[in-house]
């Protein structure tokens, strides 16, 4: 059966990837984004012209921090949630930590009021794995004790408290999706794999923390797609829960920088201090995500930077990162 979705940060990197998925699939796609200007404006743009494609498409912009954002909205028809918009980043924190109370936590309590008063059957909200802080435990599972180390990581615990405290006051099924530094076409400039393709490319140099001492799990968008669109046909019992969205295979920075300078001869490191805001490694298990909904094939990491650097180097003259 064909559903009628809200996808709120539709301008954003997992956002815009998981309607596109959706409109392939012939769903209904209503997006919502207030295009703020974090990063590239034009690059959302670029994004919200791929998904205007389609006619069942339609966009509002709007931002979820204004009490009454809903009001365009209230006669729409919407099955599902999934609430994407947010102050991403955790560097950011410190330069305008309001930011991060203002969207994270009032916009997502904005969006989860308009679901109740919808009567929306299940929302579907991004968590991180920054929530796990530096974790002595790995791989990192649900159920291990949170730890956040930045005002990012506090609004996304804040999230999750809300969300099981709305489920447990409503009629309203919420689930927390903790995703592990996804990557792929379409991603995101101010990430770090972006970084590290920019300065291959234009020959400039990369300022690297720590000497690429870190680990992330890294989760390619298209595995990420996958899961969020076999969430949307699952019948959860649970009024509230948590999920991993990681690949459950970290890599070294370290080994991906080096790879790079092997590969092009032009990338420049600058080596910077370690920055407190970063933990050392993310490891995400992902067995509950993947036992609710047999999914298995995860895309080995190598595969997926090679196809994200490709759509890179065919979008970077057309594209402003
Ligand atoms: N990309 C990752 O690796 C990653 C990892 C962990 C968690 N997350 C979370 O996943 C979600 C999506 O991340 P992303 O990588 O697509 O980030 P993104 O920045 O590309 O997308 C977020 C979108 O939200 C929009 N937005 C910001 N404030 C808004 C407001 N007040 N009203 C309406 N729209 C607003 C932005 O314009 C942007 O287009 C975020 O909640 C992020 O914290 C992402």
């Amino acid at each position: 059966m064909k559903k009628k979705i809200l996808i709120t940060g539709a301008a954003g990197f997992i956002g815009f990837s998981f309607a596109l998925k959706l409109l392939e699939n012939n769903h209904q796609v209503i997006g919502l984004d207030n295009l703020d200007n974090y990063y590239s404006v034009k690059l959302k743009k670029k994004r919200l012209k791929e998904l205007n494609k389609f006619k069942n498409f339609s966009f509002f912009k709007i931002n979820i921090e204004k009490e009454n954002f809903f009001e365009k909205l209230r006669k729409k028809k919407i099955d599902h949630i999934f609430h994407f918009a947010a102050q991403a980043g955790v560097r950011y924190s410190v330069v305008n930590p309001k930011k991060y109370v203002y969207t994270n936590i009032l916009g997502t309590i904005n969006v989860f009021r308009f679901a109740v008063l919808k009567k929306i059957k299940s929302v579907f909200f991004a968590s991180s794995s920054s929530v796990y802080g530096d974790s002595k435990k790995f791989p990192q599972k649900e159920t291990n004790q949170l730890s956040p180390k930045n005002i990012y990581a506090t609004s996304k615990i804040i999230n999750e408290v809300v969300a099981k405290s709305f489920s447990n006051n409503f009629k309203i099924k919420i689930y927390a999706l903790r995703f592990f530094t996804i990557y792929g076409e379409w991603g995101r400039p101010d990430m770090l794999l972006f970084k590290i393709m920019k300065n291959s490319i234009k020959g400039t140099e990369l300022k690297l923390n720590n000497k690429g001492n870190h680990f992330r799990d890294f989760t390619y968008i298209n595995d990420v797609t996958s899961i969020l669109y076999l969430l949307l046909y699952k019948k959860i019992n649970k009024k509230f829960d948590v999920y991993n969205i990681s690949s459950n295979n970290p890599q070294s920075i370290k080994k991906i920088i080096n790879n790079f300078k092997k590969n092009f001869s032009k990338l420049k490191v600058k080596n910077v201090s370690r920055n407190n805001l970063d933990v050392f490694k993310t490891h995400g298990d992902n067995k509950k995500i993947l036992k609710l909904l047999n999914f298995k094939n995860f895309t080995k990491f190598n595969k997926g930077i090679k196809t994200t650097y490709s759509w890179y180097k065919s979008k970077n003259d057309k594209l402003i990162f």
